[in-house]
């Protein structure tokens, strides 16, 4: 289903999704998360497609989950960001990301399942679940202590603040830094380099490279989506979502409530 804030574009055997929701800071919906998970999809069987070039604007990538879709979700469906998550850690094609601007949320997450990261010096990153009342998503709790060491990683993911593309490079969730003006071009130079390559042998090294975490790291994923929807009803989460999208400071009553 096409999505008017994904464009899709194939070019040099490379399939380039670019999130283009300027007005939302690149949040991603419900629709979103369709046509990026319609576009792996059709990257994985095509032989024409190499490689997924994932970006959004030199100066935004994506403020992550649209918040409003937290609020207002629908019990008897599964959220399609988790599919989309559950999707990109299996795929089996190099992905290459190009990151300018806030990388929120998912959109830091996402950044561990790329291949190749690429970001521009005016990268801001923030995993920022717990700030929100959640927990880490898509194997970051798994993924992240094991590039980054559990000292960052504590950091990253139980403060939540933001971080600029040389810690991110430090914790290895960024490959280079370039300028903003930069950066793009250099992603689609790197994506055409690997299109250029044997397919079998890409797919085959990047599956030997991912084999001795593939099944934990799936296993994470699950663990921690159904600590993530617990969350999600809490009083706590739904009093930050609230007061982020009234502009107003939350009320913190909620805070101290365990299960
Ligand atoms: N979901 C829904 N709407 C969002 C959004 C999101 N994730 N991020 C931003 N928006 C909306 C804002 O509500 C605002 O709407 P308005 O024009 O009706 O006021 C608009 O996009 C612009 O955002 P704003 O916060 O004013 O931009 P900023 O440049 O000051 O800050 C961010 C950018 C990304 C730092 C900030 O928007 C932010 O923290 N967003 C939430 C990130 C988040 O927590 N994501 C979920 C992670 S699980």
């Amino acid at each position: 289903m096409p999505s008017e804030h994904i464009q899709q574009q194939i070019q040099d055997r490379i399939l380039i999704l670019e999130i283009s929701r300027r007005d939302r800071k690149n949040a991603l919906n419900q629709a979103a998360y369709i046509a990026l998970i319609e576009g792996l999809d059709e990257a994985e069987i095509n032989s024409d497609i190499s490689v997924v070039l994932i970006k959004g604007q030199h100066d935004l990538f994506s403020s992550g989950n649209d918040i409003k879709d937290f609020l207002n979700r629908d019990p008897n469906q599964e959220p399609k960001g988790r599919v989309f998550l559950k999707r990109i850690a299996r795929f089996r094609k190099p992905i290459v990301a190009a990151v300018g601007g806030d990388a929120v949320g998912i959109g830091t997450t996402l950044l561990l399942h790329c291949d190749f990261v690429l970001a521009a010096n005016n990268a801001r990153f923030q995993l920022s679940f717990v700030n929100l009342g959640l927990c880490p998503e898509g194997g970051s709790s798994y993924l992240l202590p094991l590039i980054a060491g559990s000292k960052l990683a504590n950091e990253l993911l139980l403060i939540g603040k933001p971080f600029d593309a040389q810690i991110a490079k430090n914790a290895g969730i960024v490959s280079s830094i370039w300028t903003p003006e930069e950066v793009m071009e250099q992603a689609h130079q790197l994506a055409k380099e690997l299109a250029d390559k044997p397919l079998d042998a890409l797919l085959t090294t990047k599956a030997l490279l991912k084999k001795s975490f593939q099944s934990h790291l799936n296993q994470t994923i699950d663990e921690e989506l159904v600590e993530f929807s617990r969350l999600l009803n809490t009083p706590a989460s739904t009093e930050i979502m609230s007061a982020f999208l009234e502009k107003r400071p939350p009320d913190k009553s909620t805070f101290n409530l365990m299960k």
